[in-house]
């Protein structure tokens, strides 16, 4: 059975004393989750506070980028190996902010996926259409292309470590959700094409869906076949709607 995780995104947002409210409440709800693995990605200096907060409970904590370098003179960027020595269990790459907003294109999304995987952590690696590229038909091509580059730098074997999240460019932010049938599809798609590398691969990765996922929604797009659970921007800085979306991916 392949693992459920709903995994918080909270981007440039938060300020101590709201993050501490809002990881005591997760960190205290999260213990009644039985299948599914809760993770908050926080920005980077409240890595410690999540550190603080949430060892010794069911809830993993991350970053939501990373240097594909793993030190020297590189102002203002962060390595995998700081990012491991804060707990991170999950690292989110290639987001489609990150891909648009600062220009990281596929091959170095690929390089920042294997920095993680060499610090032992877990590169949650993101992937999506813009809503252009959706009208014009060529969704299974750029989600495949984004896929390919990253799985012929890692490899079967950093694949195998690896979780994948479908995020239509569109559907982020917006209130726009992916129907739970678009989401398959796109899903199913992505399995196949993992198939194609590794059968063994395709059936274990988890394929988080993201993009507008609140508690109303998410029963429904996790309940689909190949969706694995979510990846949660807004949502997931509302203690209450977060929990709710781990519920549903606890099934
Ligand atoms: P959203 O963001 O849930 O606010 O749409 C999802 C994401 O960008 O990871």
């Amino acid at each position: 059975m392949r693992q459920r995780l709903a995994v918080g995104n909270w981007k440039m947002h938060g300020n101590l004393p709201e993050n501490w409210a809002l990881l005591d409440k997760v960190a205290a709800a999260a213990g009644g989750l039985s299948r599914a693995i809760a993770s908050v990605c926080v920005p980077f200096p409240y890595l410690a506070q999540a550190q603080s907060v949430l060892a010794g409970s069911k809830v993993a904590w991350g970053g939501q980028n990373v240097s594909q370098h793993p030190k020297g003179a590189f102002t203002g960027e962060v390595s995998a190996g700081m990012l491991r020595e804060f707990g991170c269990r999950h690292v989110i790459v290639g987001h489609s902010e990150r891909r648009q907003l600062f220009g990281e294109d596929d091959a170095t999304v690929a390089l920042k996926a294997g920095a993680v995987l060499a610090e032992g952590m877990v590169p949650i690696i993101c992937v999506g259409e813009t809503l252009a590229e959706r009208e014009r038909g060529v969704t299974e091509e750029v989600v495949g292309r984004q896929l390919g580059v990253v799985a012929d730098r890692l490899g079967a074997e950093g694949l195998k470590a690896s979780i994948l999240a479908y995020e239509p460019v569109w559907a982020i932010g917006t209130g726009k959700t992916a129907t739970p049938e678009q989401a398959q599809a796109v899903h199913a798609y992505l399995r196949g094409a993992l198939a194609r590398c590794d059968k063994s691969i395709a059936a274990s990765m988890p394929i988080l869906y993201g993009g507008s996922v609140k508690a109303a929604n998410a029963a429904e797009l996790f309940g689909m076949q190949d969706v694995d659970g979510g990846l949660i921007g807004g949502a997931s800085l509302v203690a209450e709607e977060f929990l709710a979306i781990c519920q549903a991916a606890d099934g």
